[in-house]
């Protein structure tokens, strides 16, 4: 029986390609030859398959451009293969995706110092296993590289707090949408604010940081006084219910009473 259910679960997701889960584009030519090689030219291949982009069908020419369908081709520059970027060249080949970060970038003291110093995209996010993206990219090791860790300390800190009081919200949304509540609006609102918040990073402009974060802050906490009221009621409910099953089972408890004073 259990084989039979896998048996059927593996078929029903077979005949939908894609629906449930996003396939790993792993059946490019790109990735069936660099498979099968060792050294500097295989290893992007397992790297790769960990990332954020295999994840989300981004494959080898998403970034280095050619043809993922014909061997033969694959890296004819007639079919808009680039190699491997020069690192001036970076930030425009993740920007042709990211192109709000990018902007950002360029004109942040990073992007200004780029060819001269300083961090391209994969400085910090790395070229073959880039990951899902969060604040812990901020730490001593990484940022004190090239200067002081103090203006970068100011930014994570800033962040940091307002990370946090996304984080909880996000929770209490998900334990009040599992009860039932209808909380569809506050739950856009606060997509809405973190992704502005998400934004916030490239632009390397402590102040901007400040500013933003507690104009965020102020949001959230609009959001906190909604999900107090609905707490309220929430409570209230469950003491309206409570009375009302204590008094369905008082009826049922006379109901018996009275018919064993009959029989
Ligand atoms: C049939 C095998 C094969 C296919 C298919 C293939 N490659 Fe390659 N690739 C190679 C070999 C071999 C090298 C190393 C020798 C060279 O640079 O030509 C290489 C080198 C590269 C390099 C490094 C170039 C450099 O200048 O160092 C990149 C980047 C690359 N391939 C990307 C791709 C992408 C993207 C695709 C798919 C669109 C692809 N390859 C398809 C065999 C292949
Ligand atoms: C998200 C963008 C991205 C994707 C996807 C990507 N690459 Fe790259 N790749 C780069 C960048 C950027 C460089 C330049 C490396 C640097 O300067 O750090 C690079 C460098 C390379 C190199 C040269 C490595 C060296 O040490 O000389 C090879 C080979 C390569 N990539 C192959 C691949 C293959 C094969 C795939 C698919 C399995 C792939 N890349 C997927 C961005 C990407
Ligand atoms: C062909 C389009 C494309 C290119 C080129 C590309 N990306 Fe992506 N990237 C995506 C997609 C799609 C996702 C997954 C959806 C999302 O989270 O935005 C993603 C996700 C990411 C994430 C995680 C975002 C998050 O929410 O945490 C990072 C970081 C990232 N990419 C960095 C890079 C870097 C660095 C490069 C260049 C080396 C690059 N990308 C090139 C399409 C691309
Ligand atoms: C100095 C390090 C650094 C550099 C350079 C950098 N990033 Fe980031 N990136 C980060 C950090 C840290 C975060 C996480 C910010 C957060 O959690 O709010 C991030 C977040 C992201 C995200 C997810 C958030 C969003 O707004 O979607 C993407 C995508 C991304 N970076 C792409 C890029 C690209 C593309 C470049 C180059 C144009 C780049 N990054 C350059 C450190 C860097
Ligand atoms: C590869 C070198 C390099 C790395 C790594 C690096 N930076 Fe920078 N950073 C620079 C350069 C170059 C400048 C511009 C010159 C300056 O202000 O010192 C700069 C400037 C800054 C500034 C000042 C912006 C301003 O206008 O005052 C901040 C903030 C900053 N970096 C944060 C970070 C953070 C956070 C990290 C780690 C996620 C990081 N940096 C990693 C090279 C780097």
């Amino acid at each position: 029986m259990k084989t039979l259910g896998a048996f059927l679960i593996a078929a029903m997701l077979a005949s939908l390609p894609g629906a449930l889960a996003a396939q790993p584009p792993a059946d490019i030519v790109c990735v069936q030859c660099h498979g099968r090689q060792t050294g500097r030219t295989g290893e992007p291949v397992a790297l790769w398959r960990q990332s954020i982009h295999a994840e989300n069908g981004i494959g080898c020419n998403g970034c280095h451009g050619g043809d993922p369908n014909d061997a033969d081709n694959a890296m004819s520059p007639a079919r808009g293969f680039i190699g491997v970027p020069a690192e001036s060249a970076i930030p425009a080949v993740c920007g042709k995706c990211h192109v709000g970060v990018m902007n950002d970038y360029l004109s942040s003291a990073h992007g200004k110092a780029l060819g001269g110093g300083g961090p391209t995209c994969v400085t910090c996010h790395g070229n073959h296993k880039v990951l899902r993206a969060s604040l812990d990219l901020i730490n001593e090791k990484d940022c004190s590289r090239c200067h002081g860790f103090e203006r970068a300390r100011i930014i994570r800190d800033a962040m940091q707090k307002t990370e946090g009081s996304i984080v909880a919200i996000d929770r209490r949304i998900s334990r009040y949408k599992n009860e039932g509540a209808d909380v569809e609006r506050i739950e856009k609102g606060l997509f809405a604010l973190r992704n502005r918040f998400h934004t916030l990073f490239h632009d390397q402009d402590v102040e901007k940081v400040w500013k933003e974060a507690v104009r965020i802050d102020g949001e959230l906490g609009k959001i906190e006084a909604v999900l107090g009221e609905m707490n309220e009621t929430r409570r209230q409910r469950k003491i309206v219910g409570a009375f009302a099953v204590g008094g369905a089972l008082l009826a049922a408890l006379l109901f018996h009473l009275l018919r064993k004073s009959y029989d």
